[in-house]
C-alpha cells in the first residue's frame, strides 16, 4: 500500500486539513493516509493547551467520512518528544511504501532533522508549495538535499487557507465556524466547551501537566510544592519561583530513559561519564530542559534549581537549596532520617543540607554507587564553610 504520514498538532482539526488528504491522495495515487497529532510537547504556545485526548477525538470525526483516512495516535502514546524518525520506524512495514507530508516551510529545514537520513531513506516527502516557499524555492533546496538521499515530490493541489489559530480566536468569540469544522467537530468543542475559555494562566497549565502524572508522583509534586514554598518564606527565596520549581521538579520522571536523553540531548546537556551512567539524575536534567520547551519557563533559577534539585552542586543560590531541600523534606517523604532532616532544614538551609547530602552520600557509597562530583563540590563546600566557621 502507499501510505502517506501527515503529522501536526490539529488543535483542532479543519477542514482545508481533510481536504488536503483527499488532494494528495487523488493526486499520488495513495491508499492511505495516516494522520498522527503530535502529544502536546513541545507545543510553543500553551496558552489554548487542549489535551492529546480531545485533539485525537476530533481528529477521528472529522476523518470519518472517509475510509481512506487512518487516525493514529502513535506519537501520542509515546508522549514528550516525539522524533519523525522513531514514527517513521514504527509505523514502516516491507510491503507497504511511506510518503511524508511535510509543510513547504518544514521542507527547507529538512537537513536539521533528528536523523534525516534515515527519513530519506524510508520515505518520499511530499511537500506543497506555499506563500514565499513556491516551486522554484522548493526545487532548488530539493537539489540541496538530493545527496544526501531524498526523495522529494510537490504537489500541485491548491492550498486552503483556514488556519487553527484563527479558528481558536473565532472559538473564543462564539463565532459560526460551519464553513471551517466538521459538524461533528463542532458538536464535540460545544460539549467539551474547548478552546471558549480565556487564556489559561501558568499554573494551571503546570498543573493540568502534573495531574497527568502517577499519583504517587503527583502528590509528591504538589508536597514539594507546598514544602519549597515554606522554605522559601522561611530563607527569603522566591516565593512564585519556589512554588513552580517545586511543582515541575519531576515532571519528567516518568518518561523512560531513552525520552529523556533525548530531551537532554535537544537541550545541549552533555553528560559526564557518570551522568550517563546514572539513570535516576537524568529526569533532573531532562526537566530543566522540558519546563523551556513545553512551558517556555526561561528563568534559570528556576532551571537550575530543577537541574540540581538530585544532586545538588557547589555554589547554588538561594532557590536551588530551597528546591533540593523541599524534595527530601516535603510532607509524603517517610524515610528514617527525614524527621532529623526536618529540624536540621528549620535551624538553617545548610544544616539541613550538610544532613541531606550526608545521608544521600553515604547510602549510595554503601551500595557501591556512584556519586556524582556535584554532589561531592556541594557537600566538600558546606565542611569547608563551617570548619572556617
Ligand atoms: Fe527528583
Ligand atoms: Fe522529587
Amino acid at each position: 500500500m502507499r501510505k502517506a504520514i501527515y503529522g501536526g498538532s490539529f488543535n483542532p482539526i479543519h477542514l482545508d486539513h481533510i481536504a488536503l488528504c483527499r488532494q494528495i491522495k487523488n493526486e499520488f495515487s495513495l491508499d492511505r493516509v495516516i494522520l498522527i497529532p503530535t502529544s502536546t510537547t513541545p507545543l510553543k504556545d500553551n496558552s489554548y493547551l487542549v489535551s492529546d485526548e480531545h485533539r485525537l477525538n476530533m481528529c477521528r470525526l472529522a476523518a470519518a467520512d472517509d475510509d481512506f483516512i487512518e487516525v493514529s495516535d502513535i506519537e501520542i502514546q509515546r508522549k514528550g518528544f516525539s522524533y519523525t524518525s522513531d514514527t517513521i520506524a514504527q509505523l514502516k512495514t516491507d510491503e507497504d511504501e511511506l510518503f511524508l507530508i511535510v509543510g513547504a516551510d518544514m521542507f527547507m529545514t529538512l537537513e536539521k532533522w533528528h536523523e534525516f537520513e534515515y527519513i530519506f531513506e524510508n520515505v518520499t516527502i511530499l511537500t506543497i508549495p506555499r506563500g514565499e516557499y513556491d516551486i522554484n524555492i522548493l526545487q532548488k533546496k530539493y537539489n540541496e538535499l538530493k545527496p544526501y538521499g531524498c526523495q522529494a515530490q510537490f504537489s500541485l493541489s491548491p492550498v486552503g487557507s483556514l488556519s487553527s489559530t484563527v479558528i481558536r480566536e473565532k472559538l473564543k468569540r462564539g463565532e459560526d465556524l460551519s464553513d471551517s469544522l466538521h459538524p461533528d467537530v463542532i458538536k464535540y468543542i460545544k460539549k467539551n466547551q474547548l478552546y471558549c475559555q480565556e487564556t489559561m494562566n501558568n499554573k494551571d497549565v503546570y498543573l493540568q501537566e502534573v495531574n497527568k502524572l502517577s499519583d504517587y508522583r503527583r502528590i509528591h509534586s504538589l508536597n514539594v510544592s507546598n514544602e519549597a514554598v515554606r522554605l522559601a518564606k522561611k530563607y527569603g527565596a522566591d516565593v512564585e519561583k519556589a512554588e513552580i520549581a517545586g511543582l515541575l521538579h519531576d515532571i519528567t520522571k516518568e518518561m523512560d530513559n531513552e525520552t529523556q536523553l533525548k530531551i537532554i540531548e535537544n537541550g545541549g546537556i552533555m553528560l559526564s561519564a557518570v551522568e550517563k551512567a546514572s539513570p535516576q539524575l537524568y529526569h533532573a536534567m531532562s526537566a530543566s530542559v522540558y519546563v523551556k520547551t513545553c512551558f517556555g519557563i526561561d528563568d534559570e533559577d528556576i532551571r537550575n534549581a530543577i537541574r540540581y534539585h538530585t544532586t545538588a552542586r557547589a555554589n547554588m543560590s538561594l532557590l536551588e537549596k530551597v528546591i533540593f531541600l523541599a524534595d527530601f523534606t516535603s510532607a509524603d517523604r517517610k524515610f528514617d532520617d527525614i524527621d532529623v532532616i526536618r529540624e536540621k532544614a528549620n535551624i538553617s538551609l545548610e544544616d539541613g543540607m550538610l544532613y541531606a547530602l550526608q545521608f544521600t552520600i553515604s547510602r549510595i557509597a554503601k551500595r557501591g554507587g556512584l556519586i556524582s562530583p556535584d554532589a561531592l563540590n556541594a557537600y566538600n563546600e558546606i565542611v569547608l564553610k563551617k570548619s572556617a566557621e
